[in-house]
């Protein structure tokens, strides 16, 4: 299966509830061959409207933050641990993010192969490190991380959210500090 396949097979999931209240599934979307893969939680109103991951306020300050290190969403591949819009923007449920990655997102990474993952909230965090893993301790720092069905090894940055980041000016700070770190991690890990 190539990408697009998985994104033919997203827009047509129906296994889970998430499936009933969607307008459109949200894939992802950007280069197949990024070094780094930025992983959100769920898509929002405007990703639901549009399928499109991080096109509401949030993603307009991921913008904001990829051109502050020269990169565009050409370079990078955007998604999500669920791929579709939670009702009301409620956080998504354990069993929704097991079935939507154990489908989907481990099957995307297992395609493009980055050498990093950024993860964007504690959702996503917890896909890939222990539940004990705190933010506030671990953002920022790289940490090693083993691909579940292929046993590819690649690494995790763990950021705060741009939607948390919006609303609270000193996560903000943190996050366009830990964004700007991102070029040398990804030139150690290429060496
Ligand atoms: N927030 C997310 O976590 N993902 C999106 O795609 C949009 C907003």
């Amino acid at each position: 299966m190539d990408l697009k396949e998985i994104a033919e097979q997203i827009r047509k999931c129906q296994q889970c509830r998430l499936a009933q209240g969607r307008t459109n599934a949200v894939p992802g979307s950007g280069n197949p061959h990024a070094q780094i893969v930025f992983v959100g939680e769920g898509p929002g109103k405007a990703e639901d409207a549009q399928g499109e991951p991080f096109v509401g306020a949030a993603g307009k300050f991921l913008n904001t933050m990829l051109e502050s290190i020269k990169m565009t969403r050409e370079d990078v591949f955007i998604t999500n641990v669920v791929k579709c819009r939670p009702p009301d923007n409620r956080d998504p449920q354990e069993d929704e993010i097991k079935t939507c990655t154990s489908l989907y997102l481990w099957a995307q990474l297992e395609l493009i192969k980055p050498l990093l993952v950024a993860t964007l909230g504690r959702h996503s965090m917890y896909e890939f490190l222990p539940a004990t893993a705190k933010i506030s301790a671990v953002h920022g720092k790289p940490v090693q991380a083993v691909n579940k069905r292929t046993g590819r090894r690649f690494n995790v940055l763990p950021l705060y959210h741009p939607a948390a980041a919006l609303y609270n000016g000193g996560l903000r700070e943190t996050l366009l500090e830990d964004f700007k770190k991102i070029p040398k991690i990804l030139e150690n890990l290429e060496k």
